[in-house]
């Protein structure tokens, strides 16, 4: 009697309410782009990110997704339609101003951490707070401001390495140096975060960690969280929704509990 009240609870428990995000932080219309006359990479992309939402975009070797990335910073002009990101709108490229505006509120972490590998750990981090004024040789342990280093080391807390703030870079594994990387994206505190393929040089068990903490951080600050990758388990379990790229348009968008291993079949067909 006892089972078949629970199977009567779990047939008629309400589903888990759907996550409620803010207003659109990442909006493109009809953006296209070429590097040559040759060929058009991205073929009118549509995309709307919301706030605290965390959007994996995958897609075939070639299909855009870096590109994309670079074009909502205005790292590559984009060819047509207009970017809108973090309240900046612009057709071609961000002016300076706006440039500098949209990234200190964006941080990014790339499949290659980038690392300083023989400055510590802690000058690594302080290195996310260029473009907040001062002089190169304050990016070192020693001569950063007070603040500055305060603001590493809560980082490094963040991504739990705050032991490791005066080791070289190169001392560490490549998961705590991909790690440290997270901690120097966060450094500013910023509201969205762009990662192109976060884990594509890790093994599982520290990918798995990377993707987690992102997890983490985005449910703790309300970061907003992009990222390219190429496992589906991570593109899934580690997003609230899957956009595919295919030949430079949007193939897919959905929430990714509804992503079927049917939809990645095609995303990656020809
Ligand atoms: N700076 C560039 N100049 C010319 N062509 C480029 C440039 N960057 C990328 N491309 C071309 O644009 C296409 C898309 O590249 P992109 O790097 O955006 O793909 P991707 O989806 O990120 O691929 P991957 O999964 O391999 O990272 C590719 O054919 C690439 O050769
Ligand atoms: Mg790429």
């Amino acid at each position: 009697m006892t089972d078949v009240i629970e199977t009567l609870r779990e047939v008629t428990a309400p589903a888990a309410p759907a996550p409620v995000f803010g207003p659109p932080v990442i909006t493109l219309r009809d953006v296209r782009k070429s590097y040559d006359r040759r060929r058009t990479i991205l073929q009118g992309v549509d995309l709307e990110v919301c706030e605290g939402e965390r959007v994996a975009l995958i897609g075939a070797n070639g299909s855009g997704k870096s590109t994309l990335l670079k074009s909502l910073i205005g790292l590559h002009p984009i060819s047509g339609g207009e970017v809108t990101m973090l309240g900046e709108s612009f057709a071609s490229q961000p002016t300076a101003a706006q440039r500098a505006r949209m990234r200190k509120m964006t941080g990014f972490v790339f499949q290659k951490h980038c690392l300083v590998r023989r400055r510590t750990v802690l000058s690594n981090v302080v290195h996310g707070m260029l473009g907040e004024g001062g002089s190169w040789r304050a990016f070192s342990q020693a001569l950063a401001p007070e603040g500055w280093r305060h603001a590493a080391l809560d980082a490094l807390s963040e991504v739990n390495l705050a032991e490791f703030a005066a080791s070289r870079a190169d001392a560490l594994s490549g998961g705590q140096q991909q790690r440290v990387a997270v901690a120097r994206a966060i450094i500013r505190r910023p509201r969205l975060l762009i990662a192109d393929e976060p884990a594509a040089s890790l093994d599982p068990v520290a990918g798995r960690d990377v993707m987690e903490l992102f997890t983490r951080l985005c449910r703790d600050h309300g970061i907003t969280l992009l990222f390219t990758s190429h496992d589906m388990a991570h593109a899934r379990e580690f997003s609230d929704r899957v956009v595919a790229l295919r030949r430079g348009r949007i193939f897919l968008d959905r929430p990714s509990g509804e992503v079927t291993d049917r939809d990645l079949e095609e995303t990656f067909d020809g």
